[in-house]
């Protein structure tokens, strides 16, 4: 199964990709495409559209578009919830333990990693980003 996971802009700035990418790599994933890029504000509107009504949208379109991401397709058993589950909650305050944004991420809206949240958003991003 494959998933769409990405760096955010605050993993960027901060130096996190190689210890993000490590842990993915250390739990048995094969990253398959990989690349750092600038998400455009329409491409950032179209992957974040389930929020365009909450308070937080326009919050949350201005920080994904602040600076390059590293996106990738990676791909392992359950991929989809085992990636979601190497991530831990939206919220650090509420992640396990070992979890990326438990270990290196302090904000909700600063959480430094996305991932597809179901098999069906994970071939809608990766077509949004790799095609
Ligand atoms: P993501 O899509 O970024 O992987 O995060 P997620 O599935 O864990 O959480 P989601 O509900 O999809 O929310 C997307 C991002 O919006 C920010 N957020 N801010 N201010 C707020 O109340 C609020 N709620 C969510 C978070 O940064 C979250 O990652
Ligand atoms: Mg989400």
């Amino acid at each position: 199964m494959k998933t769409f996971f990405m760096i955010k802009p605050d993993g960027v700035k901060r130096n996190l990709i190689g210890d993000v990418v490590s842990r993915v790599e250390k739990e048995g994933f094969v990253i398959t495409k990989m690349k750092m890029m600038s998400i455009s504000d329409d491409l950032a509107k179209r992957h974040y559209a389930e929020h365009s009504e909450k308070p937080f949208f326009n919050d949350l379109v201005d920080f994904i578009t602040s600076g390059p991401v590293v996106a990738m397709e990676v791909e392992g058993e359950d991929a989809v919830s085992e990636i979601r589950r190497i991530m831990g909650a939206t919220n650090p305050s509420d992640a396990e333990p070992g979890t990326i944004r438990a270990d290196l991420a302090t904000k909700l809206e600063e959480n430094v990693v996305h991932g597809s949240d179901s098999e069906e958003s994970a071939e809608r991003e990766l077509s949004l980003f790799f095609e």
